[in-house]
C-alpha cells in the first residue's frame, strides 16, 4: 500500500489512529523517556565505551582527560576536534548528556573561558555537576533546558557543539533558529550527528524506541 503524506485530516487521522506514524509530542515522549532511563542507570549502551570513542575520533589523551563517569557512549562524533575550542572562547554543548564534550571542551579554553552544558534531564544535568565539582572544574556550568529554547543570551557563543542529539528533536528548524540566536557573529559551530540516507520502513517508523536510538 502506498502512504502519501500530506492526504488530508482525516485519512490522516485514521493512520495515525492505527499506529501507523508517531505524532510529534509522541516521538518526544519516547525520546525523553530513552534518555531518562539511560540517566537513571536503568540502561545502558553495550559497548566498549573507550573503543567506541577511539573509533569516533577521540585520541588516547581525549579519553584520559574525560572525568570518570562522564562518558556513556552516547555520541556519534568528535565535534570538539572540528569546532577547536580557543582559549577564553564562550562554548555551549547541546544535549551534553553528562558532559564528556564540556570538560573535553573546558581544558582547551582554560580559566578564562567557559562551556556551557545544556539537557532536557535533570538527572543527566545533576550527575554532570556531580562530576565537575568533584573533579574542580570552574569553568563549565550545566544547565537544565531544551535545544529548541537555549537557555543562553543573544549573541553570547564563540563556538557550539553537539554530539549526536539534534536529530532527537521533532522540530529542527528551531533548534537551528536557536543557533543563530545566541552565536556571536563570526560564531562558529560544529555538530556531530546522524543522517537518513533513505527512507525508513513503516515498521520502524512506528516503533517508538527507535526514535532515541
Ligand atoms: C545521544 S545523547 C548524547 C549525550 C552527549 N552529547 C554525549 O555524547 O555523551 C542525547 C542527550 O540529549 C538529551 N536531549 C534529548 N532531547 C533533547 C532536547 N530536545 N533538548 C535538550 N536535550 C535533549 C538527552 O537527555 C541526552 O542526554
Amino acid at each position: 500500500m502506498i502512504l502519501k503524506i500530506g492526504c488530508n485530516k482525516i485519512i490522516k487521522k485514521r493512520l495515525f489512529g492505527r499506529g501507523f506514524f508517531m505524532e510529534k509530542k509522541d516521538i518526544k515522549k519516547s525520546v525523553y523517556d530513552f534518555y531518562d532511563k539511560i540517566a537513571k542507570e536503568k540502561e545502558k549502551v553495550s559497548v566498549d565505551v573507550d573503543k567506541l570513542n577511539k573509533s569516533l575520533g577521540y585520541t588516547n589523551e581525549d579519553i584520559n582527560n574525560i572525568p570518570k563517569g562522564a562518558q556513556m557512549g552516547l555520541g556519534c562524533g568528535n565535534p570538539k576536534e572540528r569546532g577547536k575550542p580557543r582559549p577564553g572562547e564562550i562554548v555551549a554543548d547541546l544535549g551534553s548528556g553528562r558532559g564528556m564534550d564540556v570538560f573535553l571542551a573546558s581544558k582547551a579554553v582554560g580559566d578564562t573561558g567557559l562551556v556551557i552544558g545544556i539537557d532536557s534531564n535533570y538527572k543527566m544535568i545533576e550527575k554532570a555537576r556531580e562530576i565537575a565539582s568533584k573533579n574542580g572544574f570552574k569553568n563549565t556550568e550545566f544547565r537544565l533546558g531544551e535545544i529548541e529554547h537555549l537557555p543562553i543570551g543573544d549573541n553570547t557563543l564563540d563556538l557550539l557543539i553537539s554530539n549526536c542529539v539534534i536529530n532527537l528533536s521533532t522540530d529542527k528548524q528551531q533548534v537551528y533558529k536557536e543557533i543563530y540566536r545566541v552565536l556571536k557573529q563570526g560564531g562558529r559551530i560544529s555538530i556531530s550527528d546522524i543522517m537518513l540516507k533513505r527512507e525508513l520502513s513503516e515498521q520502524i517508523k512506528k516503533d517508538p524506541n527507535i526514535y532515541g536510538t
